[in-house]
């Protein structure tokens, strides 16, 4: 748990966070969002001492930062800032490994713990842990990133608009992966973002900043439902998905990121990529014109698959599909009254665009009816 307690920070006579009081709890995910300029990336700073406060106490688990020493403050938390900095003349493994081998861990738990940590991102050991930054792509740098910061498994990871730079796919996907991780690994984070989608879609907690001060500290549902502020209103009006109700489509609404497998895909594959992900279940897809399938749930390959035999007689064609361009609402019905946990959303040609789930749509629905009573 942390806990900010009347903590103000002062540059000469300017007061740029002002009598902060906020306590995160352990495992809670807490996005910090505002406009430019109003303390975020200081009073991320203050928890880790990167910059001293003025006065107030921040306190880790009880303890006050300012009575931990570094090595523990180290090990205690993790920190990923907004330009990835991977160490260019380090490999990958070594990169990943800095914190634990501050902390005098032995080689073979650093490799161990690397390759553990890459097979999460779904970066294989082998293929990455040799190479250098410079040979893998900007989402892949940002996912060591993150990966560096999670390495030595500290229980409080903070980050600083860590996906700021990357293009709108491989941003999702990585924050996907890191929603996963942290419900996974029962971290407690603080992230840092412009960006009132992405807090939508990674908060636990919203906490909005202006001029040094919290605004409201909420859930994005009761942010979006009652506004505190017209700031808070106008930044919630940009997400991409407040449009009108009547004319969202099922482009608006869906979840992008999906897990597809080739219908030539064996047995152990499908179920490895599924388990990877923490999904039960993977759309099936043709192996040379990729049109979409099926469904195929991790139970039924469990029970009926054998290993060496692909998934292709085991793909469910029942689950109902949309078209991107389907009225949201249709889509809504149809998934109610389906015996299916999603719709599978196609583009014109019938390959995969995305699936609607109870989530994706309950979210995109609430944004419209509640976030929309302001405009
Ligand atoms: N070293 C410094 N000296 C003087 N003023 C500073 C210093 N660092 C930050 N500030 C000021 O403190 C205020 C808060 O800065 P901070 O970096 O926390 O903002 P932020 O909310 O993270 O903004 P952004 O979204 O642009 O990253 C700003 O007005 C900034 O100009
Ligand atoms: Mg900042």
């Amino acid at each position: 748990m942390i806990i900010y307690e009347n903590v103000t920070k002062k540059y000469n006579d300017v007061t740029v966070v002002d009598n902060l009081n906020l306590t995160i709890n352990e495992g809670e995910f807490v996005v910090f969002i505002g406009p430019s300029g109003c303390g975020k990336t200081t009073s991320l700073k203050m928890i880790n001492r990167l910059i001293k406060m003025n006065s107030g106490s921040i306190y880790l688990d009880g303890k006050n930062i300012n009575e931990m020493d570094a090595v523990e403050m180290r090990r205690n938390i993790g920190y990923v800032i907004q330009q990835i900095a991977l160490f260019p003349n380090m490999t990958i493994g070594e990169n990943i490994s800095v914190v634990p081998k501050l902390l005098k861990w032995s080689k073979e738990k650093r490799n161990r713990r690397a390759k553990e940590l890459l097979e999460m991102v779904g970066m294989p050991y082998r293929e990455n842990i040799n190479k250098y930054p410079n040979e893998l792509s900007g989402g892949q740098q940002q996912r060591i990133g993150v990966l560096r910061a999670l390495a030595a498994e500290p229980p409080v990871i903070l980050m600083d608009e860590p996906f700021g730079a990357l293009d709108p796919m491989t941003r999702e996907n990585l924050q996907d992966e890191l929603k996963v991780l942290q419900k996974k690994l029962k971290k407690t984070i603080i992230f840092v973002t412009h960006d009132m989608d992405e807090a939508v879609k990674l908060a636990d907690k919203i906490v909005f900043m202006k001029d040094g001060r919290i605004l409201q500290a909420a859930s994005p549902e009761e942010m979006l439902r009652n506004p505190a502020d017209p700031m808070i209103a106008n930044f919630m009006g940009k997400l991409s998905y407040t449009v009108s109700g009547d004319d969202l489509t099922c482009k608006d609404v869906m979840k992008r990121r999906v897990l597809t497998v080739s219908e030539e895909k064996k047995m152990l594959e499908s179920v490895e990529l599924m388990k990877q992900r923490e999904l039960d279940s993977a759309v099936v897809i043709g192996e040379e014109d990729n049109k979409y399938r099926g469904v195929v749930t991790i139970e039924k390959l469990a029970k009926e698959g054998k290993p060496g035999q692909s998934i292709k007689h085991l793909v469910d064609p029942k689950v109902p599909s949309v078209r991107t361009s389907t009225n949201a609402k249709e889509a809504f019905e149809l998934l109610i009254a389906s015996k299916y946990n999603y719709i599978v959303v196609l583009n014109r040609d019938s390959t995969v665009a995305g699936i609607i789930t109870r989530t994706s749509m309950t979210k995109a629905l609430a944004s419209v009816i509640w976030g929309g009573e302001e405009s």
